[in-house]
């Protein structure tokens, strides 16, 4: 147990950890992987072992998908829509029940605060559920009036049914652990689908626990399969393997390109969520109170590792000086620590490596000739802790400008002209999020409309909503979550015809 907690850890949660070394979650059953192998879940506030966990390899995928199939064409077609809202439902009212305990859970073992873990990811994940649960018996084809030229006069009847696409892997990252794995979780469920779930290997623990929680709710066995284990093992068996019929991935644009190439061998459905180097864009005309807000919360929330974080920050040039140099002072009062302790405003990185690749960004910025305002090393004591770090005189060409961070990293730029900033703004290989800071309300619809992004964000940021789409353009990848968008994602559609003749 973590001794660099200020708060009391809940009971359940002792209990839970106290299961390790944890098992891998297939066909319904608590198992260890056919290896006999285990990994090391940290606490990345003090580097320190919290639990063991079984370490899923293509064998265990294997099973895996394979109690996925049987449960895909048993218990879980059989049960009505209505019957698969309430396990929904109650899957939302579990993880309600048990906030606490998982935003403990979520803090210790991916770092964020407990305050953010409270806020957003939990309540998040439980209005997740409840949104998707409302879908089941909302889902329904159409019938189209159809007129065949070869066949004058004919009467047809012709409709349409929208199924599930089967058999589900879903890669997540390790940003928000559980939250990602609900958002995958409560849409393709809602379809009727069944779903692997692989965790990433740095936070496997929170999947682990909501596995527990949807047996509870009374999901059948097999529908959801939960299989920790590394990417390069677990992840890419699971993007190749032949009986997957759909796989979503959260992560690197790098491992974006590789489960698209595995993809190819059965022509799986594919959806990417993958990096991001968004802009935020203040305008001189701002309210630059809220602006200057929604640049510390843009590239700060999470420690920066979020693929919508806004690391480069664009302000006119009247108001530039005065906005740098206040996101830089706020900066360096930011109070790090472990996130578990409810002081704590900032807390590690998710590992050793994270922090390494941050650092390393850092350097380079330094080297390309950008001015260091705040933070630019480590932060005190043995976990994986980075400064919150402002840049300016960066330039668009440096690697701090174009290569995402996913770090508490971020460049202020100034600019003079509307034409100029958009360019700027679409001028990298990702269009996932972008923010506008104006009071002129046609230019912030004008902007909207020329930013190449999925997302955009008027006089806000960092805000989303179990209804509302999200996903790239460009390189930070295809495909919508979220919403009625994910309907489709998680349901492929059937033309059916009926001769009246
Ligand atoms: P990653 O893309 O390697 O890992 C994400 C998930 O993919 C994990 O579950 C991992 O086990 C799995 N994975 C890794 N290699 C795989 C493979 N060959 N086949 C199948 N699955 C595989 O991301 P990583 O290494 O943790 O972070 C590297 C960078 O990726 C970050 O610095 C950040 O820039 C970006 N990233 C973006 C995220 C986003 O939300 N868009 C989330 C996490 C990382
Ligand atoms: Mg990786």
């Amino acid at each position: 147990m973590t001794t660099t907690t200020a708060s009391e850890i809940h009971s359940d949660l002792q209990a839970f950890l106290r299961k390790s070394p944890h098992k891998l979650l297939i066909g319904g059953q608590w198992l260890p992987a056919a290896s006999g192998k285990t990994f090391e879940a940290y606490d990345p506030a003090t580097g320190e072992a919290i639990a063991r966990v079984a370490e899923a390899a293509a064998e265990d995928v294997d099973r895996a998908v394979k109690a996925a199939r049987a449960a895909l064409d048993g218990p879980w077609a059989k049960m009505s829509p209505a019957e698969r809202e309430r396990v929904l439902h109650r899957a939302a009212d579990l993880i309600e029940k048990h906030a606490e305990e998982l935003a403990q859970l979520e803090s210790l073992n991916n770092g964020k605060t407990i305050r953010e873990a409270k806020s957003g990811d939990l309540p998040l994940s439980v209005a997740l559920f409840r949104y998707y649960g409302g879908w089941p018996t909302k889902i329904h084809g159409e019938t189209v009036p159809v007129s065949v030229p070869y066949y004058p006069g004919a009467k047809f009847l012709h409709y349409t049914v929208r199924e599930p696409v089967g058999v589900v892997g879903a890669i997540i990252p390790w940003n928000f652990p559980l939250l990602m794995a609900v958002e995958r979780l409560a849409p393709a469920l809602a379809c009727g689908n069944a779903v692997v779930l692989k965790p990433a290997e740095q936070t496997p623990l929170s999947a682990l626990r909501l596995g527990e929680l949807l047996l509870e709710a009374g999901l059948p066995e097999g529908v959801v399969n939960v299989v920790p284990g590394f990417g390069e093992t677990a992840g890419a068996a699971l993007a190749a393997h032949p009986d997957v019929d759909k796989i979503t991935f959260t992560g690197s644009t790098e491992v974006g390109r590789k489960i698209i190439q595995a993809s190819a061998g059965n022509i799986k459905k594919v959806s990417l969520e993958l990096g991001g180097k968004s802009p935020n864009i203040v305008f001189a005309d701002a309210d630059l109170e809220a602006a200057a807000k929604g640049m510390f919360m843009g590239i700060f929330y999470n420690q920066g590792q979020t693929c919508s974080a806004g690391s480069r920050v664009f302000v006119e040039r009247s108001k530039f000086e005065e906005l740098v140099h206040a996101l830089a002072e706020r900066a360096k009062t930011v109070r790090q620590g472990p996130g578990l302790d409810p002081r704590t405003q900032m807390g590690p990185l998710v590992s050793e490596e994270q922090k390494r690749r941050v650092l390393g960004y850092i350097e380079a910025g330094k080297k390309e000739g950008a001015k260091l305002l705040a933070g630019g090393e480590s932060g005190a004591g043995k976990g994986y802790f980075v400064k919150p770090t402002v840049f300016s005189e960066v330039k668009d060409g440096m690697k701090i400008a174009q290569e995402e961070i996913f770090g508490p990293v971020v460049s202020v730029m100034p600019f003079d002209s509307v034409d100029e900033v958009v360019s700027r703004a679409n001028g990298t290989p990702y269009g996932l999020v972008a923010g506008l800071w104006t009071k002129d309300i046609k230019k912030a619809h004008q902007l909207s409309q020329r930013i190449k992004a999925g997302v955009v964000w008027i006089n806000c940021y960092q805000f989303v909503d179990a209804a509302a789409p999200w996903g790239g353009y460009k390189q930070s990848g295809y495909g919508r979550e979220k919403g009625q968008y994910a309907v489709d994602l998680y349901t492929q559609l059937k033309s059916v015809w009926v001769d009246l003749n």
